[in-house]
């Protein structure tokens, strides 16, 4: 089975753990906005705000949402800046599930989502080569074993001058982790239960988007010199560690092994934004 696949079936059992949890919106949130004491959701669109504004997406653009999920942010985005948003994921039920969210918040003119193959992130097949004002990803690209692929087909499908801007999972080292080695021991558990295929670095993600033709203008860790406990609210712990939806020991375990990272401090996440030159 190859991981694109596992990564699909993950988000069939998944979906019941982080809905019943996190509602409609699974990245982190911004951390300042956290630290005010705003609720996660309303942290988490803070953020978003911020990717819209990053983007510079003006009304009527178009853009796309990589691994959109069960589509909060591609619906908070489109209705922000009033533009049109394609979200995208490879899990039918998810798309399924973003277009009822889409209906019910009367946004279904403005926001579209379709499922697609396992490996069509690496061109983007079904888009034409420089339709799209911007690419946002919150969060999926992690998944990707090919993540440089991605960037690449990124690249192709946005107009000169259009943006892509993402929020990701990355590793770091971190105190006592030092060696690659050491990171892996000490992240190699959120890999295997979250199906991520490797974390990348805020240098790695910076020189695949260069490879890629872009100009970085923002690779940022989010939680630069301290432990990454954001979006991670005591209260919201016991939903997690008692967590008795479909294979709920799995989920239940991966909430320790992630939270073993962030306690190593080796897990972060990061923000980045770049252009495609016009
Ligand atoms: C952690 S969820 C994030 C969802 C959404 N961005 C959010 O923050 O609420 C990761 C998303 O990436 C998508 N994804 C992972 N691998 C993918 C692939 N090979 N092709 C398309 N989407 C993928 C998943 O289907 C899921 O929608």
């Amino acid at each position: 089975m190859s991981h694109e696949q596992l990564v699909r079936e993950f988000y069939d059992n998944a979906v019941h753990c982080y809905e019943s949890i996190m509602g409609h919106t699974w990245h982190h949130a911004d951390p300042a906005a956290e630290a005010r004491g705003l609720t996660g959701l309303a942290a988490a669109q803070e953020l978003e705000e911020q990717v819209v504004a990053l983007a510079g997406l003006k009304p009527g653009d178009y853009a796309l949402d990589f691994g959109s999920g069960v589509g909060g942010e591609t619906v908070y985005m489109a209705k922000v800046a009033s533009c049109n948003f394609v979200g995208l994921c490879n899990n039918e039920g998810l798309s399924a599930r973003a277009r009822a969210l889409a209906e019910k918040t009367g946004m279904s003119d403005k926001v579209n989502f379709f499922t697609i193959g396992d490996e069509d992130y690496k061109t983007l097949v079904a888009f034409p080569d420089a339709c799209l004002d911007a690419v946002i990803f919150y969060e999926s690209v992690c998944h990707l074993p090919d993540k440089a692929a991605f960037f690449r087909a990124a690249y192709r499908i946005l107009k000169p001058g259009g943006r892509i801007v993402g929020l990701d999972w990355l590793q770091r080292p971190f105190g006592e982790y030092q060696t690659e080695e050491q990171i892996l021991g000490a992240i190699s558990g959120v890999n295997e239960y979250y199906r991520i295929a490797w974390h990348g670095t805020v240098d790695k993600y910076r020189e695949m988007m260069t490879e890629a033709g872009f100009d970085v203008t923002l690779a940022r860790d989010l939680f630069e010199g301290v432990k990454c406990w954001g979006s991670t609210p005591d209260g919201e712990r016991p939903q997690w560690t008692n967590y008795e939806g479909p294979e709920g020991e799995f989920f239940r375990k991966g909430k320790v092994a992630l939270d073993a990272a962030r306690d190593a401090g080796v897990f972060t996440v990061g923000l980045f934004a770049a252009t495609k030159r016009a």
